[in-house]
Parts: structure tokens; sequence; C-alpha cells
């Protein structure tokens, strides 16, 4: 049934409409409150008043520079000590492997105190718990001070949430100290009370360091990862820079069609290039200065080699992007060093690809791209005619059938021939796996509705955007990035792609295969 004007609740785009509301009539400030809460969760709506507490501040800024103002008077050594705290050297931030420990160490004995309050366990394996608490502490101590050293370069909202995550944490340790000694004591029953209180004081420091970390991004990197220039390219004249004087270039990514900064350093004669947004939290590189070899933030002080990109001093853990440099013809030229891991198609994987399908003739038959893009127009005509079907006829459900098995031989042969074959060529396979889950997601949701249900036009709709976006951007890139592999290959892959086409359809073990997929995907389907 359609819902009347008083029980809409507003569309996602505008949040809920206060007019909307039921009920008896109430004030504005009310309303308001209302259409907050349905617009935030509740943890959500606390963290942003954590957030917005200016007098935090006060504290905060107190609470720094008596933690920074004797590191400063020890100089150096204790320069090593703040680098190896934030783990510069280790390539990673050290306060999330810390924090592991006093996480299970305290979840450990949480789980004994409770089996030994249900008499589950005996005593002698009760005493694990008071073992656990202070293995817990010791790690929950260590991980502190990794933290309160990150802490210290965050600024605003971060760094009031990231102070009331630190005081969640250390009262979390504070409580399990009490509880040691309560426990040494004698005075077990109070112990496991006040430990239990710490565990849910660590879960809730969890809870806003996971907020500060995947929401935030405090500690994630924030550089520039372009893999352009694949290729020398030509950035600027060399006559332009001056010894140790960054100088800001930009290079042009056409996969995120924007540009990416980079810092040039003429230093001692030699041109060097690193990435000029900082890993750290996003700082002007090329605005910073150079100090014995190394290029300086000017937000937080983090130092990179000019040579390697790699921090030598923290804050930063995070290598920024290296360049290649070379000066032709009075102009400076740079090529982005690629990194370990990046699977990036360059000029010379192309060269090889192609020069191995030279030289040969090339078998009958339809090329892999038709073939594939033949399927996407059967698949296409699949769903026009489900889509146009009345919903009462038996044969929707049917068809609903095919659809689902002929997506599934889709992605099957893609997955084990094409996009292997293609990956040389083409940075778009990646992705094309995800947008695969996502279609077998979607497709198994829309299983689950009766033909008849608006439920399953609901779904049926994004099912059928999901693959109309994933077809169009494989014919659109990858089916073209696909040339690349010459003629001969495109047709040999075409073969074996019929082939196994034909198999998935009539192989009988595959049919009964396909049939038990679908129907384990209808069980508890509505009519
Ligand atoms: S942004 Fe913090 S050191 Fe660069
Ligand atoms: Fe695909
Ligand atoms: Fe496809």
């Amino acid at each position: 049934m359609a819902k009347g004007p008083q029980e809409g609740s507003g569309t996602a785009a505008s949040g809920p409409d206060p007019a909307n509301f039921k009920g008896k009539p109430r004030s504005r400030a009310r309303l308001e409150h209302q259409v907050k809460e349905a617009r935030h969760s509740r943890a959500d709506a606390a963290i942003g008043h954590i957030e917005r507490a200016q007098v935090l501040d006060a504290p905060s800024y107190a609470l720094r520079d008596a933690i920074a103002r004797p590191m400063q008077i020890a100089g150096r050594p204790s320069h090593r000590l703040r680098s190896a705290l934030h783990g510069t050297r280790f390539g990673h931030p050290v306060h999330p492997m810390l924090v592991t420990v006093p996480i299970g160490s305290w979840t450990l004995a949480l789980g004994v105190d409770l089996l030994a309050s249900l008499g589950l366990i005996r005593r002698e394996k009760a005493h694990m718990a008071d073992t656990a608490l202070r293995i817990g502490a010791a790690g929950a101590v260590a991980a502190a001070m990794a933290g309160l050293m990150d802490w210290l370069y965050t600024d605003g909202r971060d760094r009031r949430l990231g102070l009331v995550h630190a005081g969640a944490n250390g009262t979390a340790l504070a409580l399990n100290l009490v509880s040691i000694s309560l426990r040494k004591g004698g005075r077990t029953g109070r112990g496991r009370a006040v430990s239990a209180a710490a565990w849910t004081c660590m879960a809730i420091g969890g809870y806003l360091g996971g907020h500060l970390v995947y929401r935030r991004r405090v500690g994630v990197d924030h550089a520039d990862r372009s893999p352009e220039p694949r290729a020398f390219q030509p950035v600027l004249a060399l006559t332009e820079l001056k010894p140790n004087q960054p100088r800001r270039v930009e290079v042009w990514d056409e996969e995120l069609r924007q540009n990416v900064g980079v810092a040039l350093v003429l230093r001692e004669g030699q041109v060097h290039a690193i990435g000029a947004r900082c890993s750290h939290t996003g700082g002007p590189l090329d605005q910073g200065w150079v100090l014995e070899d190394t290029l300086v933030c000017p937000w937080h002080g983090s130092r990179y080699d000019l040579r390697t990109g790699r921090p030598v001093a923290g804050p930063s853990t995070c290598p920024q992007p290296h360049y290649r440099v070379r000066v032709r013809n009075g102009m400076v030229e740079i090529r982005r060093e690629q990194e370990p891991g990046d699977e990036i198609v360059m000029q010379d994987t192309l060269a090889q690809s192609v020069h191995s399908a030279e030289g040969q003739d090339s078998p009958a038959g339809k090329k892999a791209d038709d073939v594939l893009f033949e399927h996407h127009e059967f698949l296409r005509r699949l769903f026009e005619r489900i889509a146009a079907m009345p919903h009462e006829d038996p044969q929707r459900r049917d068809l609903m059938r095919t659809l689902a098995a002929e997506l599934d031989i889709h992605e099957h042969i893609e997955d084990k021939l094409f996009y292997p074959a293609v990956e040389p060529v083409s940075e778009d396979v990646q992705i094309a796996h995800s947008e695969h889950m996502t279609l077998a997601d979607l497709l198994a949701m829309t299983l689950k509705f009766g033909t008849t249900t608006p439920e399953f036009e609901e779904h049926f709709k994004a099912l059928r955007a999901a693959f109309n976006h994933h077809a169009r951007s494989e014919e659109h890139s990858m089916l073209r990035h696909a040339q690349r592999l010459g003629d001969r290959r495109l047709r040999e892959l075409g073969q074996q792609l019929e082939i196994l086409l034909d198999h998935e359809r009539t192989s009988r073990m595959r049919r009964a295969f396909y049939d038990l997929k679908v129907s384990l995907l209808e069980r508890g389907r509505g009519s």
C-alpha cells in the first residue's frame, strides 16, 4: 500500500521532513532533534559532540607541551625514540600492533573469569586470568606510549577525540591495575567485577580508535599514489630550479582525471623528485625545506630522504612516491618508480605481449571480445524480457533461473579464461572481479523474492543496473585493452571461450550444479 503523507519518512537526499512526523504537534527543537537522530546514528552523534568539544583543547595542548618539552630538551636521542614509537623505520604505525596485546589478554581474562564464576573451570586455572591481566597491562603501557606519540601530531576534532580515546583506555588500564591488586589481596569477586568494567572501557576506547582510523583516516597513507608518468616525461626546464628550493610540478593522471603534484629538488647538482603530498596527513612538501639530504614537511616536520622518498624521521611512517629523474635537452624528465606489489601495465609488458603474438597466422573464428560482447547482448535481452513480462506470468520465474545460470556462466568463463589472459594488458581486471561479486550478491538477494512482489521489482532493477554498468565498462575499457594482445591471441581465446561456454551450457554435471545453486539461493523465497 502506498504511504500516505502522514507516514512518509522523507527522501534519502533531503532527509526526513519534520512536517511528515505523526502525532501531536511538537516543538520545533524536538522535531529538529528527531531529524538529526534519523540522519545520524547515536554513536555518530555522540562522537560529534566530543569532536566539537573545544573545552578539551586547553588540557590537550597542555598535555602535549608537557610531553614534548622534555623530549625537546633531551635532543636527538628523544627524536630516535619518537620515530621508533611512531614506527617510522618500520614502515607502519606500531600503535595498532601493540593494542592487540591488551585487547587479546584482557578479553582472555574476561572469558576465564566468566567461566570461573559459573564454576566451569577449576580454581588453579582461574589464576590464568591474573596472568593475562598483567600481560595486558604491560602491553597497554607500550601501546599508550606509541599512541600518545601519534596523538601529539593530530589537530582539531581528531585531537579531541584522540584525548577521549586515550582517556577510555587509560581508565581501562587503571581499573585493571586495581583489579590485579584486589585479586592479590584475595578479593577475587571484586577484582573480577572491576576488570569487567575495565574491559567495557577498553571496548569504548577501541571503538573511538576505529573511528579515528577508518572514518577520520588518522594514521593512513595520504600521499597521491598515481602510477603516472609511466615513461619519462618532461616537466620543467632545469634552469628554473634553484639549489635546495623545492619546486612543485604536476603530472596528469587519466584514470583519476586529475593532476598529481611532484616536488622537485636540485641538490648538489642532482635533481630529486618525490610526491608533493605528504603521506602523513597530506601536507604540501613542495612548501617544505631541505635539511641534510631530506625534504622536511612544513606541517608536522616529517623528513623524507630525497634519494628514496623513505621517511627518516616521523611522525610519518609511509614512504613518499618516488620518481626517477633525468635531464634531456635542458629539461627535467621524471618517471614514476613503481612500488612492489603494483599491478601496473607498463610499456615493456605491452611490447612483450604483442611481440609474442606477431608473425603467425590467426586461427579462424570469433575474437574473444566478440564472444563476450555477444553474450552481454544475450544477457541484456534476457533482462529486457523479464522486465517486460506480466508479473504473474509463471514463466517469469523460469526465465529468471535461466538468467541466473547464464550470468554465472558468463562470470565463470571470464574468471577462468579471459581475465587471466587480459591481465598483463589491462588494469581493469581487479575491479571487474569485485563487480562480479557485487552481481552475485545482488542476484542472490533477487532470487529470494517471489517474482510478483514489489521487493523483486526493486532488486531486479538494481541487478539490471549493476549488470549494465559492468558490461558497459568492460566493453568501453577492458575489451579495448584486449586488442593489445593481437588478433591471433584474441581468436585463440575466442575459440576457448566458445568451447567453455558450450560445455557449461550442455554438460549434465554443470547443469545440475547450476540448478542446485539456484535452488539453494531460492530457499526461503516468498511467493
Ligand atoms: S602532514 Fe604531517 S608530517 Fe607531513
Ligand atoms: Fe565480467
Ligand atoms: Fe562480461
